[in-house]
Protein backbone atom coordinates (compact mmCIF):
# COMPACT_ATOMS: atom_id res chain seq x y z
CA UNK A 1 0.00 0.00 0.00
CA UNK A 2 1.47 3.03 -1.09
CA UNK A 3 2.25 5.65 1.73
CA UNK A 4 0.49 8.85 0.28
CA UNK A 5 0.22 12.19 2.29
CA UNK A 6 -2.05 15.06 0.65
CA UNK A 7 -0.99 18.51 1.15
CA UNK A 8 -2.73 22.40 1.00
CA UNK A 9 -1.41 25.67 0.29
CA UNK A 10 -2.92 28.80 -0.08
CA UNK A 11 -1.73 29.45 -3.68
CA UNK A 12 0.94 28.28 -6.34
CA UNK A 13 3.49 30.37 -4.46
CA UNK A 14 3.43 29.05 -0.94
CA UNK A 15 3.40 25.62 -2.52
CA UNK A 16 6.27 26.24 -4.39
CA UNK A 17 8.04 27.44 -1.64
CA UNK A 18 7.18 24.28 0.26
CA UNK A 19 8.32 21.87 -2.57
CA UNK A 20 11.63 23.85 -2.79
CA UNK A 21 12.12 23.07 0.91
CA UNK A 22 10.97 19.34 0.58
CA UNK A 23 13.46 18.95 -2.27
CA UNK A 24 16.44 20.41 0.03
CA UNK A 25 15.40 17.98 2.54
CA UNK A 26 15.46 14.96 0.17
CA UNK A 27 18.65 16.01 -1.22
CA UNK A 28 20.06 16.34 2.45
CA UNK A 29 18.51 12.43 3.25
CA UNK A 30 19.48 11.62 -0.26
CA UNK A 31 23.81 12.66 -0.10
CA UNK A 32 23.80 11.43 3.62
CA UNK A 33 22.26 7.79 3.08
CA UNK A 34 24.42 7.40 -0.08
CA UNK A 35 26.28 10.31 -1.38
CA UNK A 36 24.64 11.30 -4.32
CA UNK A 37 20.79 12.53 -5.08
CA UNK A 38 19.27 11.60 -7.58
CA UNK A 39 16.74 14.14 -8.78
CA UNK A 40 14.01 13.65 -11.42
CA UNK A 41 12.71 17.03 -12.90
CA UNK A 42 9.10 17.50 -14.82
CA UNK A 43 8.08 19.53 -17.06
CA UNK A 44 4.86 22.29 -16.85
CA UNK A 45 4.21 25.63 -15.53
CA UNK A 46 3.84 24.54 -11.40
CA UNK A 47 7.36 22.78 -11.55
CA UNK A 48 8.67 25.71 -12.91
CA UNK A 49 7.92 28.40 -10.22
CA UNK A 50 9.84 25.80 -7.67
CA UNK A 51 12.69 25.50 -10.03
CA UNK A 52 12.83 29.72 -10.02
CA UNK A 53 12.64 29.31 -5.66
CA UNK A 54 15.40 26.80 -5.91
CA UNK A 55 17.68 28.62 -7.99
CA UNK A 56 17.43 31.69 -5.28
CA UNK A 57 20.70 31.93 -3.77
CA UNK A 58 19.45 31.11 -0.25
CA UNK A 59 18.07 27.96 -1.43
CA UNK A 60 21.22 26.92 -3.76
CA UNK A 61 23.30 27.55 -1.04
CA UNK A 62 21.71 25.02 0.60
CA UNK A 63 21.93 21.16 -2.10
CA UNK A 64 24.94 19.53 -2.56
CA UNK A 65 24.70 20.19 -6.71
CA UNK A 66 27.96 18.67 -7.07
CA UNK A 67 26.53 15.14 -5.12
CA UNK A 68 23.68 15.75 -7.35
CA UNK A 69 22.47 13.92 -10.55
CA UNK A 70 19.60 15.75 -12.48
CA UNK A 71 17.38 13.06 -14.60
CA UNK A 72 13.81 14.25 -16.81
CA UNK A 73 10.83 12.38 -16.69
CA UNK A 74 9.63 13.15 -19.90
CA UNK A 75 10.67 15.51 -23.14
CA UNK A 76 9.05 16.86 -26.34
CA UNK A 77 10.74 15.73 -29.47
CA UNK A 78 12.02 18.97 -29.88
CA UNK A 79 15.33 20.52 -29.36
CA UNK A 80 16.70 21.21 -26.54
CA UNK A 81 16.69 25.35 -27.10
CA UNK A 82 13.50 24.90 -28.36
CA UNK A 83 11.23 27.09 -25.95
CA UNK A 84 8.76 24.20 -25.66
CA UNK A 85 11.62 21.50 -24.22
CA UNK A 86 11.29 20.21 -20.60
CA UNK A 87 14.88 20.69 -20.59
CA UNK A 88 14.90 24.00 -22.03
CA UNK A 89 12.56 25.00 -19.17
CA UNK A 90 15.03 23.64 -16.54
CA UNK A 91 18.16 24.96 -17.81
CA UNK A 92 16.85 28.36 -17.81
CA UNK A 93 14.86 28.25 -14.67
CA UNK A 94 17.46 26.61 -12.03
CA UNK A 95 20.52 24.35 -14.36
CA UNK A 96 22.06 27.39 -15.96
CA UNK A 97 21.73 28.91 -12.70
CA UNK A 98 23.19 26.42 -9.90
CA UNK A 99 26.35 24.61 -10.18
CA UNK A 100 25.03 21.31 -10.73
CA UNK A 101 28.29 19.38 -12.99
CA UNK A 102 27.29 19.82 -16.52
CA UNK A 103 27.96 15.70 -16.83
CA UNK A 104 25.57 15.38 -14.30
CA UNK A 105 22.69 16.57 -16.22
CA UNK A 106 21.30 13.66 -17.98
CA UNK A 107 18.72 15.55 -20.72
CA UNK A 108 16.61 13.04 -22.67
CA UNK A 109 17.55 13.27 -26.50
CA UNK A 110 15.30 14.08 -29.16
CA UNK A 111 17.89 14.08 -32.04
CA UNK A 112 16.09 10.97 -33.49
CA UNK A 113 12.89 8.99 -33.74
CA UNK A 114 11.26 8.72 -30.27
CA UNK A 115 11.56 5.17 -29.96
CA UNK A 116 15.53 5.18 -30.35
CA UNK A 117 15.68 8.29 -28.18
CA UNK A 118 13.69 6.07 -25.74
CA UNK A 119 15.81 3.09 -26.11
CA UNK A 120 18.94 5.59 -25.81
CA UNK A 121 17.65 7.30 -22.07
CA UNK A 122 16.89 3.89 -20.66
CA UNK A 123 20.47 3.03 -21.21
CA UNK A 124 22.06 6.06 -19.50
CA UNK A 125 19.32 5.55 -16.69
CA UNK A 126 20.83 2.39 -15.78
CA UNK A 127 24.40 4.31 -15.63
CA UNK A 128 26.69 2.06 -17.98
CA UNK A 129 25.38 -0.75 -16.09
CA UNK A 130 24.82 -4.12 -17.43
CA UNK A 131 21.24 -4.25 -17.98
CA UNK A 132 19.37 -5.28 -14.99
CA UNK A 133 15.67 -6.84 -14.69
CA UNK A 134 14.68 -4.53 -11.82
CA UNK A 135 14.05 -0.61 -12.57
CA UNK A 136 16.90 2.26 -11.22
CA UNK A 137 15.68 3.19 -8.16
CA UNK A 138 15.51 7.56 -8.10
CA UNK A 139 15.37 9.50 -4.84
CA UNK A 140 13.01 11.80 -6.02
CA UNK A 141 10.80 12.30 -9.07
CA UNK A 142 8.62 15.70 -9.98
CA UNK A 143 5.46 15.24 -11.63
CA UNK A 144 2.87 17.71 -12.82
CA UNK A 145 -0.49 16.76 -13.52
CA UNK A 146 -2.61 17.69 -17.10
CA UNK A 147 -6.12 18.64 -17.02
CA UNK A 148 -6.71 15.69 -18.76
CA UNK A 149 -5.61 13.30 -16.32
CA UNK A 150 -1.76 12.71 -17.41
CA UNK A 151 1.49 12.55 -15.79
CA UNK A 152 4.94 13.13 -17.21
CA UNK A 153 3.82 12.16 -20.85
CA UNK A 154 1.35 9.30 -19.78
CA UNK A 155 -1.82 10.20 -21.42
CA UNK A 156 -5.29 8.56 -21.20
CA UNK A 157 -5.81 6.22 -23.39
CA UNK A 158 -1.96 5.56 -24.99
CA UNK A 159 -0.14 2.82 -25.12
CA UNK A 160 2.59 3.84 -23.15
CA UNK A 161 0.19 3.18 -20.14
CA UNK A 162 0.64 -0.66 -20.50
CA UNK A 163 4.89 -0.69 -20.73
CA UNK A 164 5.66 -3.12 -17.96
CA UNK A 165 9.19 -3.81 -19.33
CA UNK A 166 10.92 -0.70 -20.83
CA UNK A 167 11.94 2.05 -18.72
CA UNK A 168 11.70 4.56 -21.20
CA UNK A 169 9.00 4.89 -24.16
CA UNK A 170 7.39 7.10 -26.29
CA UNK A 171 3.65 8.50 -27.19
CA UNK A 172 2.35 10.77 -29.52
CA UNK A 173 0.68 14.03 -28.75
CA UNK A 174 -2.31 14.24 -26.02
CA UNK A 175 -4.71 16.74 -26.31
CA UNK A 176 -3.03 19.45 -24.85
CA UNK A 177 -0.30 21.33 -26.59
CA UNK A 178 2.18 20.95 -27.87
CA UNK A 179 1.11 18.43 -30.65
CA UNK A 180 4.47 16.81 -30.77
CA UNK A 181 5.49 13.34 -29.76
CA UNK A 182 7.26 12.85 -26.31
CA UNK A 183 9.72 10.52 -24.83
CA UNK A 184 8.45 9.24 -21.17
CA UNK A 185 9.46 7.31 -18.12
CA UNK A 186 7.05 4.43 -17.41
CA UNK A 187 5.13 3.31 -14.50
CA UNK A 188 7.96 0.65 -13.50
CA UNK A 189 10.30 3.10 -12.97
CA UNK A 190 8.10 6.11 -11.33
CA UNK A 191 6.85 3.31 -8.92
CA UNK A 192 10.32 2.17 -8.04
CA UNK A 193 11.20 6.15 -6.90
CA UNK A 194 11.87 6.34 -2.89
CA UNK A 195 9.73 9.41 -3.22
CA UNK A 196 7.25 10.71 -5.67
CA UNK A 197 6.08 14.44 -5.48
CA UNK A 198 3.29 15.89 -7.49
CA UNK A 199 3.22 19.33 -7.83
CA UNK A 200 -0.40 20.34 -9.04
CA UNK A 201 -2.12 24.43 -8.49
CA UNK A 202 -4.65 26.01 -10.61
CA UNK A 203 -8.84 25.74 -10.87
CA UNK A 204 -8.03 23.55 -14.07
CA UNK A 205 -6.85 20.93 -12.08
CA UNK A 206 -9.90 20.32 -9.90
CA UNK A 207 -11.59 17.70 -11.40
CA UNK A 208 -8.98 15.43 -12.50
CA UNK A 209 -7.22 15.67 -8.79
CA UNK A 210 -10.60 14.87 -7.45
CA UNK A 211 -11.26 11.73 -9.23
CA UNK A 212 -7.50 10.71 -8.73
CA UNK A 213 -7.47 11.03 -4.94
CA UNK A 214 -10.77 10.67 -4.11
CA UNK A 215 -13.00 8.85 -7.10
CA UNK A 216 -11.99 5.45 -8.94
CA UNK A 217 -10.31 6.21 -11.78
CA UNK A 218 -8.67 3.74 -14.21
CA UNK A 219 -5.17 4.45 -15.20
CA UNK A 220 -6.69 4.19 -18.72
CA UNK A 221 -8.98 7.56 -18.00
CA UNK A 222 -6.85 9.09 -15.22
CA UNK A 223 -2.93 7.92 -15.70
CA UNK A 224 -1.48 10.28 -12.48
CA UNK A 225 -3.65 7.49 -11.16
CA UNK A 226 -0.81 4.73 -11.90
CA UNK A 227 1.90 6.57 -9.84
CA UNK A 228 1.60 4.01 -6.96
CA UNK A 229 4.82 3.42 -5.62
CA UNK A 230 5.61 0.29 -4.57
CA UNK A 231 7.64 1.60 -1.28
CA UNK A 232 8.49 4.84 -1.74
CA UNK A 233 6.78 7.39 -0.84
CA UNK A 234 3.97 9.70 -2.45
CA UNK A 235 2.97 13.48 -1.96
CA UNK A 236 0.57 15.04 -3.69
CA UNK A 237 0.93 19.17 -2.97
CA UNK A 238 -1.77 21.19 -3.86
CA UNK A 239 -3.17 24.58 -3.92
CA UNK A 240 -6.45 25.77 -2.98
CA UNK A 241 -7.74 25.32 -6.56
CA UNK A 242 -6.46 22.39 -7.82
CA UNK A 243 -8.20 21.05 -4.26
CA UNK A 244 -11.26 22.84 -3.89
CA UNK A 245 -13.52 19.85 -4.81
CA UNK A 246 -11.74 17.49 -2.24
CA UNK A 247 -13.80 16.57 0.80
CA UNK A 248 -11.93 13.70 2.37
CA UNK A 249 -8.37 15.87 2.59
CA UNK A 250 -8.98 18.97 4.75
C1 LIG B 1 4.89 18.07 -19.98
C2 LIG B 1 4.87 17.82 -18.50
C3 LIG B 1 3.46 17.47 -18.06
C4 LIG B 1 3.06 18.50 -17.04
C5 LIG B 1 1.56 18.60 -16.85
C6 LIG B 1 1.18 19.71 -15.90
O1 LIG B 1 5.83 17.71 -20.66
O2 LIG B 1 3.93 18.71 -20.45
O3 LIG B 1 5.84 17.01 -18.01
O4 LIG B 1 3.24 16.19 -17.61
O5 LIG B 1 3.68 18.23 -15.82
O6 LIG B 1 0.99 18.83 -18.10
O7 LIG B 1 1.63 20.93 -16.38
P1 LIG B 1 1.32 22.31 -15.64
O8 LIG B 1 2.02 22.30 -14.33
O9 LIG B 1 1.85 23.35 -16.60
O10 LIG B 1 -0.17 22.40 -15.52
Amino acid sequence: MTNVEVLRFPNANALAADAAERIIRAAEAAVAARGRFLFVLAGGSTPEKTYALLAQSENARRLNWAATTILFGDERMVPPDDTRSNFHMARSALLSKVPVPEKQILRIPTDRAPSACAQTYAAILNFGQPPSASPPVFDLILLGLGDDGHTASLFPGAAALKEQKAWVTWSPPGVLPPPVDRVTMTFPVLNAAREVMFLVAGANKAAPVKEVLEGMPTVEKYPAAGVQPTSGKLTWLLDEAAAALLTRHP
